[in-house]
């Protein structure tokens, strides 16, 4: 057979217990419970953070910019696909984060392919990515043409010996990228970002922050990593606590009129429906004022972790993802199916999305749930692990 690798790959994955599949559902309870096979599971495992996918008010603006602009841009954005809606967007996140210009991109992943391989030009750019950075930061550096080094996760030691080796001219080189996630996406900690833009600064390197999951609830504005620091380069995916769809890079001018020219993403690619950049306008509106949302994440968080056994294995975090560290994948596994019977939907994480060894439940904390969801989640978690 041709491409015979297909098959043995796919069973390779059943055999490490890594096999995925597709599931399909639809969401009910305004959110926070999915519909699988007719039967519903308290969802745990959105990314839907402040609860605003399918609000009234978002969906009203998106019928409304439907109605204005249509739903598709019929172009990319340097041809006609550019709209007075994605302007507007524009303009709005660069207020919202204090930013001279931003950039829409039809995803975070496409972003950030864009961003390292329009920075990685040369062999002469060297890029320094925290060794937890998701798979779409790797894969851009690696598939550009800088030099990539990888520093310990959120080890400012272990970057600064990194920035300051000697090899290779990186430290005379004027092209130096400093990049990391806002908030880890598979175990929700924090990156230390006053001490990386200190850093930055004082090595003459920009940051460059992928603040998908830091966007909306980190600030108290949901302004995500700005509100520490002033970050050279912010990538944020709409995708998640925003609640619509695409994603936005904000930078200097200088870079944003480079990307216009040279970002083969963002150049040859349709823009965002101009109808979703409308919506998105409403959802960080929303974002900026309700802060009772962010607050009810922190509420709940702490909830969670009082109610936990003292031998589940939590990480720390003050974001609204909560990993539950198990292990083994098979065991991961395990606990996830029995957690379904208790009509709790909480997806395993196994390789390679993480380290072997460190499969997790990720239990993302949503400003839909309240407290009753949260004390049943830890009572069926505490039984599921003992
Ligand atoms: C940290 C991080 N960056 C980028 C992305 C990609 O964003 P998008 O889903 O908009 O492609 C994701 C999400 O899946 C993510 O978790």
């Amino acid at each position: 057979m041709s491409f015979d690798f297909i098959r043995h790959d796919v069973k390779e994955q059943k055999t490490k217990s890594r096999y995925r599949q597709l599931v399909c559902n639809r969401t009910a309870s305004q959110g926070k419970e999915i519909i699988v096979n007719g039967k519903s599971y308290l969802n745990f495992s959105s990314n839907d953070y402040l609860g605003l996918n399918n609000h009234v008010e978002i969906n009203k603006a998106l019928q409304e910019g439907a109605d204005k602009f249509g739903v598709c841009s019929s172009s990319s954005s340097l041809v006609t696909g550019y709209h007075y809606a994605h302007q507007a967007l524009e303009d709005d996140v660069c207020q919202w984060l204090n930013k001279p210009k931003c950039l829409l991109f039809s995803s975070g992943f496409a972003a950030n392919l864009a961003l390292f391989q329009a920075l990685g030009k040369s062999e002469e750019s060297h890029f320094y990515l925290d060794k937890l950075s998701h798979a779409s930061m790797i894969d851009g550096a690696y598939h550009s043409k800088a030099k990539v080094k990888r520093f310990n996760h959120n080890n400012i030691d272990h970057l600064t010996k990194l920035l300051n080796s000697s090899g290779e001219n990186a430290t005379d080189s004027p092209n130096k990228l400093i990049a990391s996630e806002g908030v880890f996406s598979m175990d929700g900690c924090q990156a230390k970002v006053l001490e990386l833009a200190h850093l930055a600064t004082s090595q003459q390197a920009w940051l460059y922050l992928d603040d998908a999951h830091s966007i909306g609830v980190v600030g108290n504005e949901g302004q995500g990593s700005n509100y520490f620091a002033d970050i050279d380069i912010t990538m944020a995916t709409l995708g998640k606590a925003i609640g619509t769809s695409g994603a936005f890079l904000t930078c200097n001018e200088d870079l944003h009129e480079y990307l216009v020219n040279f970002s083969r993403h963002y150049i040859y690619s349709t823009a965002i429906s101009p109808a979703i950049a409308w919506a998105t306008r409403k959802s960080i509106e929303l974002i900026q004022k309700e802060h009772w949302r962010r607050e009810k994440i922190s509420e709940l968080s702490a909830l969670f972790s009082e109610q936990l056994s003292q031998e589940v294995e939590l990480v720390a975090t003050q974001s609204s993802i909560h990993a539950i560290i198990i292990g083994d994948e098979k065991k991961a596994l395990s606990i996830s199916d029995n957690l379904k019977k208790q009509g709790i939907w909480l997806t395993a994480i196994r390789p390679p999305t993480v380290a072997i060894n460190s499969s997790r439940l990720r239990v993302t904390i949503c400003a839909n749930h309240n407290t009753k969801d949260i004390k049943y989640l830890a009572e069926c978690i505490n039984k599921a692990t003992a």
